[in-house]
């Protein structure tokens, strides 16, 4: 499969932000790890980090053609942005949401999601494994 992983807002500062609840990687070690991970095997990716909401909807729509599956760590824009969750209905490719951490388990504002409810899984709370059971979710859905 062709996977877009896309990240959100302040996830660049990966490593260095709150290390006790994203972990001490940064994201690009992160990215380099998913890429090596055995799940990771046969596919191919691309790889998108942005802070702004349009350019992340724009990633979405310029690579509707090359990707058959989206894993996107929404960050802050999970807990509100409407139009993210659009763009995901509008391309139509299977997507999974993923977190580093629990989202479930923090504060109130984090534990609503406005994007799950378009997307074939969401995982959370499993750090960088978050995102290696993401490219799993995906290549079940296509088996
Ligand atoms: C996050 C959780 C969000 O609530 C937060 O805004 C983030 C990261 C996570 O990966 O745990 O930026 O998506």
């Amino acid at each position: 499969m062709n996977i877009l992983v896309i990240n959100g807002p302040n996830l660049n500062l990966l490593g260095s932000r709150e290390p006790e609840v994203y972990g001490t990687d940064t994201l690009e070690e992160l990215m380099m790890w998913l890429e090596n991970s055995p799940e990771a095997a046969g596919h191919s990716f691309k790889f998108y980090q942005s802070n702004h909401e349009g350019e992340i909807i724009d990633s979405i729509h310029d690579e509707r053609e090359w990707a058959h599956g989206i894993i996107i760590n929404p960050a802050a824009f999970t807990h509100y942005s409407y139009a993210i969750r659009d763009a995901i209905t509008a391309v139509g490719t299977p997507t999974v949401e993923v977190h580093l951490s629990d989202i479930h388990a923090r504060e109130e504002f984090r534990q609503k999601s406005v994007i799950s409810a378009v997307c074939i899984g969401q995982i959370s709370g499993m750090g960088k494994q978050s995102y290696t059971e993401g490219i799993k979710f995906l290549s079940r859905s296509k088996s």
